[in-house]
């Protein structure tokens, strides 16, 4: 028997735990044209509540049906094959759904890894996947820190944000991070290297906070939150400063809090990229080698909130947006 965890209801505001059920049914049969894998790993990322609403549909996913299994990223070994591109033992990166097992005819959104796993599994489903790869691209490609300049990272506690706050200080930059709680600022200061941490729910205004632990202003704001984050770091951005758009989570399946100071982008003069990662496929395993060797040389660490068994998966997803993780939030099947 396999197992599923499908979407009981709809979420409301913020995922919870009862949101999501778990289902057996049987490993289906390989058909000529499909394979079949194993699951080891569940990858919980916080951009695919946004399909979980109804009629929330697009270019990149349908919107998911109620009791059916909830998409996402898993990592995966090809234990059955009737499929010429994958062999038995090919270990993948790939959008299929949390599920024990799945059968696919090689259609889904999959990156291959190598054979052989350098580093503990997990690694390729957080700094050295998805997420690590995100970071490394909105970084090297798009925020270009220098030790100039001061970088402010939202979510900074996360799975994007302990590595692009590790990158940037690889650049010499001072880096600040946004986060939830005292614990997760401490954190970020004593085990990751962030020079300051505020609290985007604390006693001072957000943009005040932030003024005080950034007082030469923002040369470039990373940003995994959106709204009101968003906005005041625009209130603290220097003159010609960068805004690099990850994600926006404050704004996943409820109605966004845009932010309200757009002008200042055009009285400082800033300059507004976003970036998906999955349309830089192609240079996946350029990303992985350098974050490969960022991790064998001890330069980064992979800080993972893990739990075990699909029973978990729920509260794992629910855990992002209430901020309980401290890393790359995942589950070991
Ligand atoms: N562009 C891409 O290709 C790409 C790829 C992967 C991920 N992403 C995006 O990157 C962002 C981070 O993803 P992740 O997997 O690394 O998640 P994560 O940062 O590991 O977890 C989310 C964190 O966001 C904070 N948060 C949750 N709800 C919030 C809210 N309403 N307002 C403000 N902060 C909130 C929480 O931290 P605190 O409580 O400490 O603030 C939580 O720990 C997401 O927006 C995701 O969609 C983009």
């Amino acid at each position: 028997m396999m197992q599923s965890v499908v979407l009981a209801r709809r979420p409301e505001g913020n995922p919870v735990e009862a949101d999501f059920a778990i289902r057996e049914h049987p490993i289906p049969k390989v058909v000529d044209g499909a394979f079949l894998t194993r699951n080891d790993f569940i990858s919980l990322d916080a951009g695919f509540r946004n399909w979980m609403n109804e009629d929330s549909g697009d270019e990149i996913l349908p919107a998911m049906s109620l009791h059916e299994p909830v998409m996402g990223l898993v990592l995966a070994e090809v234990i059955q094959s009737k499929h010429p591109d994958y062999a038995v033992g090919e270990k993948l990166m790939a959008r299929f759904a949390w599920q024990t097992h799945t059968l696919s005819d090689g259609s889904e959104f999959i990156a291959r890894l190598p054979d052989a796993l350098e580093f503990d599994p997990s690694a390729y489903m957080g700094v050295l996947g998805d997420t690590g790869m995100s970071a490394y691209f909105g970084m090297r490609d798009i925020a270009k820190p220098t030790a100039q300049d001061c970088v402010l990272i939202s979510g900074a506690g996360g799975a994007v944000g302990t590595i692009a706050g590790q990158i940037a200080k690889l650049e010499g930059a001072r880096v600040v991070g946004i986060v939830g709680s005292q614990a997760k600022a401490d954190w970020l200061c004593h085990s990751l290297g962030y020079d300051a941490a505020v609290l985007r729910r604390g006693d001072t205004p957000l943009p005040d906070a932030i003024q005080a632990a950034c007082p030469d202003g923002i040369d470039v704001f990373f940003d995994n939150v959106g709204g009101q984050s968003l906005e005041a770091a625009i209130t603290n951005m220097n003159h010609r400063g960068r805004l690099v758009l990850c994600g926006a989570i404050s704004g996943y399946g409820v109605t966004p809090h845009g932010p309200g100071n757009l002008f200042e982008v055009v009285t400082k003069e800033l300059s507004i990229e976003g970036f998906m990662t999955h349309f830089r496929h192609e240079r996946y395993d350029e990303a992985r080698d350098q974050l490969s060797n960022w991790l064998r040389e001890g330069i980064i660490q992979s800080p993972e909130h893990r739990m075990v068994g699909i029973e978990n998966v729920g509260k794992a997803f629910a855990d992002l947006f209430a901020g309980e993780n401290f890393g790359k939030t995942i589950v070991e099947l």
